[in-house]
């Protein structure tokens, strides 16, 4: 399995603060059967900010350290940025990273409450620049909630969006499972990542997320999101069908 959002670098943001709780983590994911983990920092939160070099760096440093402690895992770099007004710019002055450096898939995270205006915009202009944007955990968004619309236009208009394992297998709650389980049934969604920040209180599940997708959705559909994982981290097209538009709202004020 690969594991495409995950926070596995050890002291730059709210995952791992030290080595050993990545390394902790790396034999967490080997025992899982991943084999690839794309790391994926915080960047331009109020909290942390992690520019590409810096990425580098670390994925650097924790392959060697995996490779020392015979941890059959590989680390590659990836970035979790919350979106902003200048993001083409960033991408192209080199602040940020695209999933494994393909130059081809970019994570972007919403704030928790809101969708900004201007992020049709934004998202048309990375697909003029050659980027396409993937939308991290949009099931856990209550803008988005609130109207599944704002998904289905981004998707529709060529945006990708990854869900979290924990929100399918219902860690996160009934009625963020319900909606992650609307969001797969209307191809609003083309991954399933871990999200993991830890081995204890956001630990990795990959394969329960993916043993739920499969046995609500199908093997078809477990299989497709599998491949589109390895699409992702090798810069080539990804699976897609046409999405459709969530038309039960249910879901106002709820967060
Ligand atoms: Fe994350």
């Amino acid at each position: 399995m690969i594991d495409i959002h995950c926070h596995i670098l050890p002291g730059l943001d709210d995952g791992p603060q030290h080595e050993q709780e990545a390394l902790a983590m790396g034999r967490a994911a080997d025992k899982e059967g991943i084999t690839h983990i794309v790391a994926t920092p915080h960047h331009r939160t109020s909290k942390y900010d992690n520019s590409k070099d810096t990425i580098l760096a670390y994925v650097n440093l924790l392959n060697k350290l995996f490779e020392r402690e015979q941890i059959g895992v590989k680390i590659l770099p990836g970035q979790e940025t919350r979106i902003y007004g200048e993001m083409v710019e960033g991408v192209k002055q080199g602040e940020l990273l695209t999933q494994n450096q393909t130059g081809s898939y970019l994570f972007v995270e919403f704030p928790a409450g809101h969708v900004p205006r201007y992020a049709e915009q934004l998202f048309y202009d990375f697909q003029v620049a050659g980027v396409t944007p993937v939308i991290v955990h949009p099931e856990r968004n209550s803008d988005i909630a609130r109207n599944p619309d704002i998904l289905y236009n981004l998707v529709k208009n060529g945006a990708l969006a990854q869900i979290t394992a924990a929100s399918l297998t219902g860690v996160m709650g009934k009625k963020i499972k319900k909606f992650t389980q609307q969001i797969v049934e209307h191809n609003l969604t083309h991954f399933i990542a871990s999200d993991a920040h830890n081995t204890t209180t956001r630990p990795f599940k990959l394969r329960e997320g993916y043993n739920e997708l499969c046995d609500r959705f199908g093997v078809g559909v477990e299989f497709v999101f599998k491949e589109n994982a390895e699409l992702l981290i090798e810069g080539r097209m990804v699976n897609r069908d046409v999405p459709e538009r969530i038309k039960e709202k249910r879901f106002f004020g709820v967060f």
